[in-house]
């Protein structure tokens, strides 16, 4: 075996720097302990774990106060148990690409339910996101072309797909909408795409890159065609 570092993962949508400091203390200690048994690691990997704003309560801290604060907490540690600096690799995850995409769906129909809730669809759901449906995640939207209109209601987001559980937003603050306007759910860029599925077959949606004015696609939309390519009749009933 040769070992040459050693890795650490402490979590996800961490907001605190405290546990990130402390986990470079303790690395440190790993180290120290690695080369008393005589394996010279050179490579500390810290993970990722570092929160993205996904609502207007979520406060978390740059990416460069995270890399100041595991930087000094591996160099104090270093020093106080003399062990050699190491290379620092971090895996920033969600925190690079999660903040710097939205998704943008039409709103269709509107359901009251009254005295328990407004429900509001969207052309989309479970399949391009579905963080909400696996673990409750909270996301916030804005009625993009209504940025000016007073925000009166709250609605809940239902997606497309014919489950009671493909809720994008629930208790959505938003001005009155009407079908055809368009909702933009922030901070859709990590695990999104990744994880999207053609649940009951639902074609996924192309994805455009916003730059200076400029936009291109840089993803197709899928089509019906897409989702059926990989089927295949039997030879049987290709005779028939
Ligand atoms: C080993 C490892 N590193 C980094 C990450 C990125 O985490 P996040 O995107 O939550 O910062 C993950 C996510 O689960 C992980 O498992």
């Amino acid at each position: 075996m040769n070992c040459i570092g050693l890795h650490a993962h402490i979590g996800s949508q961490i907001f605190e720097l405290q546990p990130h400091h402390d986990l470079g203390a303790v690395m440190v200690q790993w180290l120290s302990k690695a080369a008393q048994y005589g394996l010279p690691v050179k490579e500390l990997n810290i993970g990722g774990g570092l929160g993205i704003r996904y609502t207007e309560s979520d406060d978390p801290p740059s990416i460069e106060e995270w890399v100041r604060v595991v930087v000094e907490s591996v160099k104090v540690a270093c020093e106080a148990q003399q062990v050699p600096l190491p290379k620092l690799l971090c895996e920033p995850g969600r925190s690079l690409i999660g903040p710097a995409c939205v998704t943008a769906y039409s709103v269709g129909s509107q359901k009251i339910v009254p005295e328990i809730r407004t429900y509001l669809t969207v052309d989309g759901g479970m399949s391009d996101n579905p963080r909400p449906i696996t673990y409750q995640s909270l996301y916030r939207v804005v009625a993009a072309n209504r940025m000016s209109a007073p925000i009166t209601e709250t609605v809940t987001i239902a997606g497309k797909h014919c489950e009671s559980g493909d809720i994008l937003i629930k208790d959505a603050s938003l001005p009155i909408t009407h079908p055809g306007d368009i909702l933009v759910v922030m901070a859709t860029g990590a695990y999104n795409y990744s994880m999207s599925s053609n649940y009951n077959r639902i074609p996924r949606p192309s994805a455009v890159l916003v730059r200076e004015g400029e936009a291109n696609i840089i993803l197709q939309r899928e089509t019906y065609q897409d989702l059926i390519r990989q089927d295949r009749l039997p030879e049987r009933l290709k005779q028939s």
